[in-house]
């Protein structure tokens, strides 16, 4: 891991590989280690590109709101920083794929190709932004363990939850390590983010939206009315997953990435 200084503060990113740019970008509430399988994979012949987004892992923490644009904003200049002048394959999960869009809106000429996993373009339902308030004042006056106890069980299939109980207990450990005002920052990002569907149809680069069959934040038959909606979208139910599909099943999530990129 590397720190790269933006203005204002500081991300950690991983850096592997060279050739076309991949960048990875993790959902809430996790930091870059959710994608390992992707970059032992994937940085033997691509440049891996895997950030700790602001708040999450050992990023600094930014005072909130933090908002889909702002984090957009920090993954341009961080690949500035890299020296990364060529278009980038925009890999998003959940609140990656969040930011993904805005990436998309705001920097088009730095996108390759999109991969949307397990994400929406919804906004918050009033009920969701209410779940999401009182999420954020647990967060300050409990910890971070509340997060985890209310995540963890929607984020893994039924069967991850049984059969991968080290992977569960990892991921666990990663959000019980995120700083509480990241947490709450992101929280407040995400309460106020905008629909994103109108975006959709305007996308004009090959697109891979990717789903956990089992995922029950962002469920396959919404998932699919995202990619009928994108021309030149290529679809992909990950078997024996839930919300986390490139953790709980690497294997047909790196195959259908490779398979994507090789065109
Ligand atoms: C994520 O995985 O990033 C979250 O589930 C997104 C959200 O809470 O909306």
């Amino acid at each position: 891991m590397k720190s790269v200084a933006l203005p204002g503060h500081r991300l950690q990113v991983l850096d592997r590989g060279a050739g076309t740019p991949l960048l990875f970008v993790h959902g809430f509430p996790l930091d870059h280690s959710m994608w390992q399988a992707q970059v032992d994979c994937f940085s033997q012949r691509c440049r891996t590109i895997v950030p700790d987004l602001r708040g999450f892992g050992k990023s600094d923490v930014h005072p909130g709101p933090n908002g889909m644009e702002d984090f957009a904003d920090d993954l341009a200049q961080l690949l500035d920083a890299l020296g990364e002048t060529q278009p980038v394959v925009f890999i998003g999960l959940s609140l990656g794929g969040y930011i993904g869009w805005q990436f998309f809106q705001k920097y088009p000429e730095r996108v390759l190709a999109l991969v949307a996993c397990d994400t929406r373009t919804v906004a918050d339902s009033p009920e969701a932004a209410a779940a999401r308030s009182a999420m954020i004042d647990r967060v300050r006056r409990e910890g971070a363990s509340c997060v985890a106890d209310a995540m963890i069980s929607r984020l893994f299939s039924p069967s991850s939850l049984q059969q991968q109980p080290e992977l569960v207990e990892q991921m666990r450990q990663v959000i019980l390590r995120t700083p509480v005002e990241g947490l709450a920052a992101a929280l407040e990002g995400m309460r106020t983010r905008p629909d994103m569907t109108r975006i959709l149809e305007k996308i004009d680069v090959p697109t891979l939206v990717m789903v956990g069959e089992h995922d029950v934040v962002s469920p396959p038959d919404e998932m699919r009315q995202i990619a009928d909606k994108i021309y030149h979208s290529v679809w992909c139910v990950v078997p024996h997953s839930g919300h986390l599909s490139p953790l709980e099943n690497p294997t047909v999530f790196n195959d259908a990435l490779t398979e994507f990129l090789s065109k």
